[in-house]
């Protein structure tokens, strides 16, 4: 065959290999038209999950009749003329190539009319033809019969309820992104989503439900040219999927590597493995510092720094989700979603639980003002008997604490209830707390920064020995310089005996056989080099694990308390090591509830 030009339609085909890959990518694009042309409302309706037909209609600025044409054209837009123009775009499109793919691979229809104009006007793409035609205001635009004519495309299409399911997916992501914009959405005929236009909080609770806003934490950070806002879930709310992941660059969804890593990475601490978080993430940027011409569906982009953005990602997001309980309720003045679960969980019903406070807080500054740090040897709540600021706080510090006003978060303790969970009350109601989990999350918190400064030592009087087998034996002379920064002073007491001179001072209370055993045990396969690196955090959950209180010790009341201020003093002490809560609040209202009290 003589080398010739391919016609336009079978242009137009291939490329419609590239943009339309199934319906929801037809809904995208034109859905992403209708948002570019300023609609504030817009209704889709598809016939048998859009492969049949998608029919979106938008309150837009409409197409005038004369460009009617043009716009089935490929490389005809409306929304770039020049380079500049395209390193800067804000519209969603820009490319002027979808509804000429479109066109290609359907029978398409546009009908619009913009303000100025006496009365509509629809073309046909196939055969191409304009006519006069009756619409109000703005642009519906159809599309039947996806893939007719390119029967190999059609067979790749999966099921009705498989396509539909994409096309609901796209719909929600823009969605999300648009909440000044009503949107609605019918299938076969039923109306399956209708959202009216508000704030953005409202269409994240349309979409992702009320339990998702309750477990999340509002994000809003700026730094610099950048800003991250919206919510981010809990790892209490994690799900075994990555349904919920929603991320946007300058109003666009995204998938992109680096955010995904830098997300994840401040995820990581608090969250398990198999577990992913749900989150609703808008980054905004300077047009200009991101390349969103990369991909054809342009659901990839390239950042210019972007080492600066995974930074800013990543701390704006640490941040938010380390706000301790104490944190939270400290900013529950502000306004917006984070304050209001946050005010819910914490804010005092006015006046009415001072009273009913007061012997519990008599209790606990009564203690607090007498204590010594010894008091609490039977528990040697080491957090605490360790620092000096710690145990300045128990000593001094707590009798400030102001009265009434200040009501610590965590409120006073009860009751320990079988040696499991501490009962404490704070001005809303009753609060749970998995001891074990709360005090190794402080534990592993405050381990972290051992590591990275000079660890406070406790010699033992009486060294500890014990038996281990000879690979223990080698990795405690292999890993000597390593244990002994983090506070561990090891060495032989025999052929297969180890003596342990000291521990880090966090860890006096635990069992030190059993820890330094779990602590060989992690380090035996790595060498010295790769440890701190790679296995440091998993070292110190050891650390922490062993040297938490266990169950069924049963702890004083003011070692309660003690354990509970420390929680409020910790970095994301509301999960422990593995992502579950550590604690729980019983408002009055739930208790009332459980007693059909005020119905
Ligand atoms: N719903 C709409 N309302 C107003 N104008 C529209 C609409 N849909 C498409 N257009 C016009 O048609 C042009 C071509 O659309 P398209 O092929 O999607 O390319 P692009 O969106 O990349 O410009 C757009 O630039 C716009 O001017
Ligand atoms: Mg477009």
């Amino acid at each position: 065959m003589p080398i010739h030009r391919l016609p336009e339609h079978l242009i137009n085909q291939i490329a419609a290999g590239e943009v339309v890959e199934r319906p929801a990518s037809v809904l995208k694009e034109v859905l992403e038209n209708a948002m570019d042309a300023g609609s504030t409302a817009v209704e889709v309706q598809l016939e048998q999950g859009g492969v049949r037909r998608i029919r979106v209609a938008d309150d837009g600025c409409g197409i005038p009749q004369d460009e009617l044409p043009l716009a089935l054209e490929r490389h005809a837009t409306s929304k770039i003329a020049s380079l500049d123009d395209l390193e800067r775009v804000g519209t969603m499109g820009f490319r002027g190539e979808a509804l000429a793919a479109v066109a290609a691979v359907s029978r398409m229809s546009i009908t619009s009319r913009c303000e100025r104009a006496s009365h509509a006007w629809r073309i046909d793409a196939d055969p191409r033809q304009l006519a006069p035609a009756a619409l109000n205001h703005g642009t519906v635009v159809e599309v039947a019969d996806l893939y007719f004519n390119t029967p190999a495309r059609r067979k790749f299409l999966k099921s009705e309820g498989t396509e539909f399911a994409h096309c609901d997916d796209v719909f929600r992501r823009i969605a999300l992104a648009r909440p000044d914009v009503a949107m609605q959405l019918g299938h076969n005929g039923r109306i399956s989503l209708r959202l009216p236009s508000g704030r953005r909080e409202a269409r994240v609770r349309a979409l992702l439900g009320d339990d998702f806003l309750a477990a999340a934490r509002s994000v809003d950070a700026e730094s610099g040219l950048l800003r991250l806002s919206g919510f981010a879930s809990l790892p209490a709310y994690s799900r075994s999927s990555r349904d919920a992941q929603f991320f946007y660059v300058n109003g666009r969804f995204v998938r992109d590597k680096l955010v995904t890593h830098a997300i994840r990475e401040a995820y990581a601490d608090i969250l398990h493995g198999s577990r992913h978080p749900a989150y609703v993430l808008f980054l905004e940027l300077d047009p200009f510092g991101v390349d969103v011409n990369v991909h054809p569906a342009k659901i990839e982009v390239r950042f210019r720094d972007s080492r600066a953005v995974h930074q800013f990602v990543y701390h704006a997001l640490t941040r938010a989700l380390a706000a301790s309980a104490a944190a939270a309720a400290a900013t529950a003045e502000a306004p917006g979603p984070q304050a209001e679960s946050a005010a819910a969980r914490f804010h005092p019903p006015p006046q009415q639980g001072r009273l009913a406070m007061e012997p519990a807080a008599r209790a606990y500054f009564d203690f607090a003002a007498a204590a010594r740090p010894e008091t609490a040897a039977g528990f040697t709540p080491a957090v605490f008997a360790a620092r000096p600021a710690a145990a300045a706080a128990a000593g001094q510090a707590a009798p400030a604490l102001p009265a009434g006003d200040l009501a610590p978060p965590l409120g006073y303790a009860l009751a320990q209830l079988h040696g499991v969970y501490i009962l404490a009350q704070n001005e809303s109601g009753l609060i749970l707390v998995d001891m074990h989990a709360a005090h190794e999350r402080i534990l592993y918190e405050r381990l972290k920064l051992l590591l990275d400064g000079t660890p406070g030592v406790q010699r033992l009087l009486i060294p500890a020995v014990f038996g281990v087998g000879a690979r223990d034996m080698a990795s405690a002379e292999e890993h000597a310089a390593l244990l002994e920064r983090m506070g561990f002073e090891i060495g032989p007491a025999g052929p297969q005996e180890l003596a342990v001179r000291s521990v880090p001072a966090l860890l006096a209370a635990a069992p030190v056989g059993e820890l330094v055993r779990a602590l060989l045990a992690e380090l035996r396969d790595y060498p010295a080099t790769e440890v701190v690196t790679a296995r440091r955090n998993e070292l110190l959950a050891t650390m922490a694990c062993h040297g938490a209180v266990r169950a069924n010790r049963s702890l004083t009341v003011p070692e309660m308390n003690a354990l509970l201020r420390e929680m409020e003093a910790t970095e994301r002490a509301d999960q422990c090591n593995h992502g579950r809560p550590t604690w729980t609040l019983l408002s009055m209202a739930d208790l009332d509830k459980l007693f059909l009290r005020g119905r």
